[in-house]
Parts: structure tokens; C-alpha cells; sequence
């Protein structure tokens, strides 16, 4: 009797700690499967023009967030920047500073691909 008590508990055991294993592997996962959208979406649209840690075609999108005066100003301006630039002076400078070259309308990317696609760039490390 007492060693089949023991084989329940450690039954038990076995099954939380199976448990458990399976939730941070499904964190992991999705962890990756966030930045492989932001990664994806980059090379697909904007690493003709964007490097992310240095100035290319356009600025480097490293700290990028940071200068502008809100996040709904920025994601306007990737989804169409000429639209922006009409009205908000920080992008009618930086249009000027690159010599009037515009940036293509990305009217499709959500919010959240905005911000998977810069949160790639600041994590990456140049090899
Ligand atoms: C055809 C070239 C081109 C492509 C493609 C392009 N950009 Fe740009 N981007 C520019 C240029 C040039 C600027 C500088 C502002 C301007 O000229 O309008 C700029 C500016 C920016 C800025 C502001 C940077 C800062 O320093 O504040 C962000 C953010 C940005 N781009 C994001 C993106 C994202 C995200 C994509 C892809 C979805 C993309 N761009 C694709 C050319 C491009």
C-alpha cells in the first residue's frame, strides 16, 4: 500500500512538472514567433531603404521611436508619411534632410507590425 501511495504522488509530480515544461515552451515560441513577424516584415518592406543601426537610403531605425512626440504620429507617418510631413514639423526636417526623397506608403501594416518591425531593429546586433 505505502509504495503504491508513493508511485500516485510521484505520478502527480511528473504531470505538473510536464505541465509547467509545456508553458514556457509555448512562451518561447511565441516570443520567436513575434520577432519573425517584425524580421519578416523589415526585409520584405523596408531594408531597401532601412538599415537598422546605421543611415542608409533613410535614417537608421534604431532609436527611431524615441524622436518622434508620440507613437500614433510615427505609425501615420509609416503608413503615409507625405500625409504627415504636411502637417508635423519633425517630419517635414527629416524629409528635407533627405533631400526630399520620400519613403513609400505602407497602409496595410498595423499598429502592432510597426512596432514588431522597430523592436527587430533595436534588437539587432550587427554581425
Ligand atoms: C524607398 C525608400 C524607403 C522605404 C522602402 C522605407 N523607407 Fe522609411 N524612410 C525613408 C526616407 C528617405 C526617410 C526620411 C524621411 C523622408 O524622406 O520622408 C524615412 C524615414 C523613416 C522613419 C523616421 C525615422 C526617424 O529617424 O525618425 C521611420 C520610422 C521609417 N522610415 C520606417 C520605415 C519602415 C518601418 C519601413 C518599412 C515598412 C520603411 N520605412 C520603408 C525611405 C524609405
Amino acid at each position: 500500500m505505502k509504495n503504491y501511495c508513493l508511485l500516485f504522488l510521484l505520478l502527480i509530480a511528473a504531470c505538473q512538472n510536464n505541465a509547467s515544461e509545456k508553458k514556457e515552451e509555448e512562451r518561447r515560441e511565441n516570443a520567436v514567433a513575434i520577432n519573425t513577424n517584425g524580421e519578416t516584415l523589415f526585409k520584405n518592406n523596408c531594408a531597401s531603404c532601412h538599415k537598422p543601426n546605421e543611415k542608409y537610403v533613410g535614417p537608421a531605425l534604431q532609436g527611431a521611436a524615441n524622436r518622434w512626440e508620440s507613437r500614433e504620429l510615427l505609425y501615420a507617418f509609416v503608413r503615409n508619411s507625405q500625409e504627415v510631413i504636411n502637417r508635423n514639423a519633425y517630419a517635414k526636417k527629416l524629409y528635407d534632410e533627405y533631400k526630399q526623397s520620400p519613403m513609400l506608403p505602407y497602409p496595410n501594416l498595423t499598429d502592432n507590425d510597426i512596432r514588431d518591425i522597430l523592436s527587430y531593429c533595436e534588437t539587432y546586433m550587427a554581425p
